[in-house]
């Protein structure tokens, strides 16, 4: 295994893709999924070029996520726009825009409007960075008629956030992890497996801003988590299993393989120091649900992030029941047909 060296930077790789004439066009406009992992994607062998750990699995949430639009912009000064609102250049999501943006147009003077829309229900608590980026780098490479293969634009969207490289995907989707020390093969790909039934319950605990971002969380846990030394050997059984599942379309294996794991990532946050832990009373109340619905036979099983919030696995014959048992339940089919780029 190649270890990878700090040493290689985000616009030295980005660079050998591009030509030394960027011709813009007058309109760019991509849409982004935004992505759950099954398998989750916790630390980074190196910072600069968000290179994990261990490879992850996730599937796609078809019609939720990030359109981005690009203009050259008239006024000669930068503008970022999110949900209609202006944003400060100096406001945190501006300026990773900004900084996203320069390592395709280097020391050219092509001044952008970036304008993004997000429709992933606030409600949920979903993150919006995996579709934002991925939807911010499909638009680059339209924008700037780069005509980059999808495991490139997959590598980059990486860059700007890890779990964006599987937002380029729709369906089920793996990342992995790569050994390079470019990074150039640590990209997602989307898996050959369709599952109508399939669905996805998001359960709203907290709305409110998390105390501790995934890249600050991911960062302490590998730093004073001794637990998390067992984090990459669960991943790559999780990761089997996972498989295994899709290829027999085994429902339960799916499911508690997926809540496995998330218990086993939340596991190692809550071993760091300080401690991190996402969970509100509510994550716990709601965690507890599920298991007595299965307890009393009904198929559900959960998964979460760097959050308070659930989202629940499901098959469609039980919905309209989780839908009772859960208020508020914003539920989406993966294989409804929306395609995942436009
Ligand atoms: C818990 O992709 O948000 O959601 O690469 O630092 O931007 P950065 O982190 P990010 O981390 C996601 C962590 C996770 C698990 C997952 O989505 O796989």
């Amino acid at each position: 295994t190649e270890i990878a060296s700090d040493k290689v930077t985000k616009a030295d790789v980005v660079g050998r893709y591009l030509s030394a004439h960027l011709t813009p066009l007058e309109h760019a406009e991509a849409f982004a999924p935004s992505n759950i992992a099954l398998c989750k994607y916790w630390g980074k062998r190196q910072d600069e070029l968000n290179l994990p750990v261990n490879s992850s699995l996730s599937i796609s949430l078809a019609h939720l996520g990030s359109r981005t639009v690009i203009r050259p912009s008239a006024t000669g000064e930068d503008k970022v726009i999110l949900n209609a609102k202006v944003l400060d250049l100096d406001a945190p999501f501006a300026s990773k825009v900004i900084a996203f943006v320069d390592l395709f147009r280097r020391q050219q003077d092509l001044p952008v409007i970036v304008d993004t829309r997000n429709n992933i229900p606030t409600a949920a608590g979903l993150a919006s960075s995996a579709s934002g980026f991925a939807a911010l780098t499909l638009a680059l490479n339209q924008y700037f008629q780069l005509q980059l293969p999808d495991n490139v634009l997959s590598a980059f969207a990486r860059m700007g956030s890890g779990s964006a490289s599987r937002s380029i995907f729709s369906g089920f989707v793996e990342w992995q992890m790569g050994l390079h020390e470019d990074g150039m093969d640590s990209h997602a790909y989307p898996l050959d497996v369709v599952w109508p039934d399939f669905r996805v319950g998001l359960v709203k605990v907290s709305t409110s801003q998390k105390a501790v971002d995934s890249r600050s969380g991911m960062k302490r846990t590998v730093a004073t988590a001794s637990l998390y030394q067992s984090w990459p050997a669960q991943a790559a059984q999780d990761l089997e299993k996972l498989h295994q599942a899709l290829a027999q379309g085994d429902f339960t294996l799916l499911g508690s393989t997926a809540e496995h794991n998330a218990m086993s990532m939340h596991a190692t946050m809550i071993a760091s120091w300080p401690p991190l832990l996402y969970w509100q009373p509510d994550s716990v109340a709601a965690m507890q649900k599920v298991w007595a619905l299965r307890e009393a036979g009904i198929e559900v099983y959960f998964t979460m992030d760097a959050g308070p919030n659930l989202k629940l696995l499901f098959q469609a014959k039980d919905q309209a029941l989780l839908e009772t048992e859960f208020a508020g339940l914003e539920v989406v089919a993966p294989f409804s047909g929306a395609a995942a780029r436009v």
